[in-house]
């Protein structure tokens, strides 16, 4: 049984909820009842238009229309046109982003991308604390081509491009701190890179969708990021890849493969790349995972990105408020910023216990994640997660906290998907 709070906690999340301009956008989710779910920061919840186009694709285009569904359902532009939808969210004009393939694989593509169209500059630089596979594929990427990578904070980024940058190829960052959700400056950074002639590549996984992104106004040169977190396409859904037009003519990529080719049913002998983004086509895309992302983007049709972020910033000071009330007199300490200019779509609290409380919660239906040692990760989506559901969850964890009713040494990892 969960206590009831003595603050007039329930009373703000009445009325913010009451107040909410997006809250009939949760009925674009097929959410399942009695489950706060705040882990949309790393599998999106399944949204209503997904199920019926997939089972369209499945067994009329693919079923009955076979092989001629590749240019009588779109299958071959696929890739462009949801790498166009996605652009739309993400302040990319069409004809500069491509859907498919993962994260990791097209940030393979962007490095070695950049390092093409830099190719007199010797530095990649990224964030020591970046997501473990943009540090893996940089330091791969540096291995092969003979370049040497260093990891700066964002905090000294600015200082180390004043004295390094002219030997800066790249610049590798996420606008969003994937354990802390701290929001970096993504104009600044941009400009910094800029100043110093190198380019910057950013990885939005944590940012599209969740808050307005201008990657066109601000002169970003290449992002990438995921389909299946705020983006909601599904487990392992296709990532994406931004290159802006002014790069296409020169970008080379390093896995040349037939749908990037110029004539890819000419089969000519040698590679010749097509023009545009589409040149970034690697092999056949992933019909059924492209179309259902196609399916899912359609939860932003006729949303206003503005008032996600009002809204996200709105559940993300409501739960820090709750857990300076509820949580911090138990040991819980918020490492997200409380400056709403400097937070993404997720708070994040530090528990030496956090995995344990983590699956305690997870058994009251309230799913949220964790990220070794210490922790417990809330996303929220202003599309779908209410006020209430938060205080719901603060007060649930605050009963678990209190009667220590975890286990404190769970078996098994933490979720880490
Ligand atoms: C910031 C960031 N970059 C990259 C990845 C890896 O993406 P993928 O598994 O699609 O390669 C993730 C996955 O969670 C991520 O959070």
């Amino acid at each position: 049984m969960t206590t009831m709070p003595t603050t007039d906690l329930t009373e703000v999340a009445a009325r913010l909820d009451a107040d909410d301009p997006l809250a009939h956008l949760r009925d674009r989710f097929l959410l399942p009842p009695d489950v706060v779910y705040l882990d949309g920061n790393s599998l999106g919840p399944l949204p209503a238009a997904v199920p019926p186009v997939l089972t369209d694709v499945v067994t009329r285009q693919w079923g009955t229309d076979l092989i001629g569904s590749w240019n009588g359902n779109g299958w071959w532009e696929a890739p462009l046109r949801v790498g166009d939808a996605i652009g739309a969210l993400i302040g990319a004009a069409p004809g500069q982003t491509v859907a498919g393939d993962s994260t990791s694989v097209q940030l393979h593509t962007a490095l070695h991308a950049a390092a093409s169209l830099r190719p007199d500059r010797a530095l990649l630089v990224t964030d020591p604390d970046h997501f473990p596979t943009d540090r893996y594929v940089a330091a791969a990427v540096a291995e092969r081509r003979g370049l040497e990578v260093l990891r700066v904070s964002p905090a000294d980024l600015s200082g180390f491009l004043r004295t390094e940058g002219d030997r800066v190829a790249v610049v590798s960052y996420s606008p969003v701190d994937f354990r802390t959700g701290e929001l970096y400056d993504m104009r600044g950074v941009t400009q910094d890179a800029h100043r110093a002639g190198a380019l910057v590549l950013w990885d939005l996984c944590h940012a599209a969708g969740a808050l307005p992104v201008e990657l066109d106004a601000l002169g970003v040169d290449l992002a990438v990021g995921c389909g299946y977190k705020f983006l909601s396409g599904g487990p392992g859904a296709p990532a994406y890849l931004y290159v802006a037009h002014r790069h296409h003519r020169d970008l080379r990529t390093p896995v040349p493969g037939w749908t990037g080719h110029a004539d890819p049913f000419g089969l000519g002998r040698d590679y010749a790349p097509a023009p545009g983004i589409a040149r970034a086509r690697i092999g056949t895309p992933p019909i059924l995972s492209l179309l259902a992302l196609e399916a899912a983007l359609t939860v932003y049709d006729g949303v206003d990105l503005a008032e996600v972020r009002a809204k996200s910033l709105s559940l993300t000071g409501f739960l820090l408020r709750c857990a300076d009330e509820l949580l911090t007199p138990l040991g819980f300490a918020s490492v997200t910023p409380s400056d709403p200019g400097r937070r993404g779509s997720q708070v994040s609290l530090r528990h030496p216990h956090a995995h344990a409380l983590t699956r305690a919660l997870a058994d009251r239906g309230v799913i949220a994640d964790m990220r070794a040692p210490d922790l417990l990760r809330f996303g929220v989506n202003a599309l779908y997660t209410t006020h209430r559901e938060l205080l719901t969850a603060a007060w649930c964890l605050r009963d678990i906290a209190a009667e220590a009713a975890y286990d404190p040494n769970p078996r098994g990892r933490g979720p880490v998907t």
